[in-house]
């Protein structure tokens, strides 16, 4: 039987972190790279029996960066790639998601056995907020948009499938959770789950962009603007065909990173 060693890049990052579990779970063996890599993508990618793509968080320049790995993977013959895209990457009012949809492009023309794996925003990105002292959802679009929030480990789960079993290939999976919910759900579920009150705030955008370089702040503000408008609906049958049972609820997502119990409590404690 091939032992599988997958090349993650931003492999030490939250993703690829939950990536890499998921893998060593299943077997395989992981090479998280990094930064230092970029300039020996030959030796850091020789001997893998697939590589997982995935650029950091708004790059500046995703698509060149994912060129430069496909070709290091054509030159040492790792001919299986997976390339963690987002959920609705051709939207042109959002550059970073754009630099993906170029992206998947220069994936599918790589000659290459591919998939494109579409994951929409992570449950675990409002964990933030809702750990220490006084637990709140704040963000900064409107509280009632609906995402498909998805649990990172389910993403993760479905990515390992993905990179170490067959029939994947030439595939473009959307990776939604398993009901479309909003910041509001998000802080509803929250309460029941810690079993106190979690107030749901909107904050300026400018206040929610100051902690990021400077450089990223553009693309964050125009992110917010589309979700204000729009919110990130996306599909979770998918993710519940990949994984053989639905993704994870939001409550038992928020229980198990809040190290509280579920509550199941009652029809809502989903979501919606
Ligand atoms: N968060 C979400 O809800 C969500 C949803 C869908 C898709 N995504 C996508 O998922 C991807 C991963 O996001 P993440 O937040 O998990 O990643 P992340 O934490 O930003 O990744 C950090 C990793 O990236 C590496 N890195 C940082 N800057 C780099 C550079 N200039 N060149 C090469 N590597 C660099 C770091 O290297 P070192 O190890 O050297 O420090 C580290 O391994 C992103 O493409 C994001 O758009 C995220």
């Amino acid at each position: 039987m091939t032992q599988h060693e997958v090349g993650v890049l931003a492999g030490r990052g939250k993703t690829g972190r939950a990536l890499a579990r998921a893998l060593r779970e299943r077997g395989a063996r992981v090479r998280p790279l990094g930064r230092a890599d970029l300039d020996r993508l030959d030796p850091a990618l020789s001997g893998c029996t697939a590589v997982y793509l995935m650029a950091p968080n708004l790059h500046p320049d995703e698509p060149a960066l994912v060129a430069d790995v496909l070709a290091a993977a054509q030159r040492v013959g790792v001919d299986r790639v997976v390339h963690h895209s987002v959920a609705a990457p051709y939207t042109p009012s959002m550059p970073h998601h754009l630099g993906k949809a170029r992206g998947e492009d220069l994936v599918r023309r790589s000659g290459l056995r591919w998939t494109v794996l579409q994951p929409c925003a992570y449950v675990q990105n409002l964990l933030s907020g809702l750990r220490g002292d006084e637990p709140a959802v704040r963000v900064p679009y409107d509280p009632d948009r609906l995402f498909g929030l998805v649990d990172l480990a389910d993403v993760a789960e479905a990515a390992a499938r993905v990179l170490l079993e067959d029939g994947h290939e030439g595939a473009t999976y959307e990776l939604g959770g398993p009901r479309p919910v909003s910041a509001r759900d998000v802080a509803e579920t929250a309460a029941r789950v810690l079993r106190r009150d979690v107030p749901l705030q909107r904050v300026p955008t400018d206040e929610a962009v100051a902690a990021a370089p400077e450089a990223e702040r553009e693309w964050l503000r125009a992110m917010f603007e589309y979700y204000d408008r729009h919110g990130l609906p996306t599909g979770g049958l998918v993710l519940r065909a990949l994984l053989g049972r639905g993704g994870t609820p939001l409550a038992a997502t928020l229980a198990r990173e809040l190290g509280a119990g579920d509550p199941a409590a009652g029809p809502s404690a989903t979501g919606r």
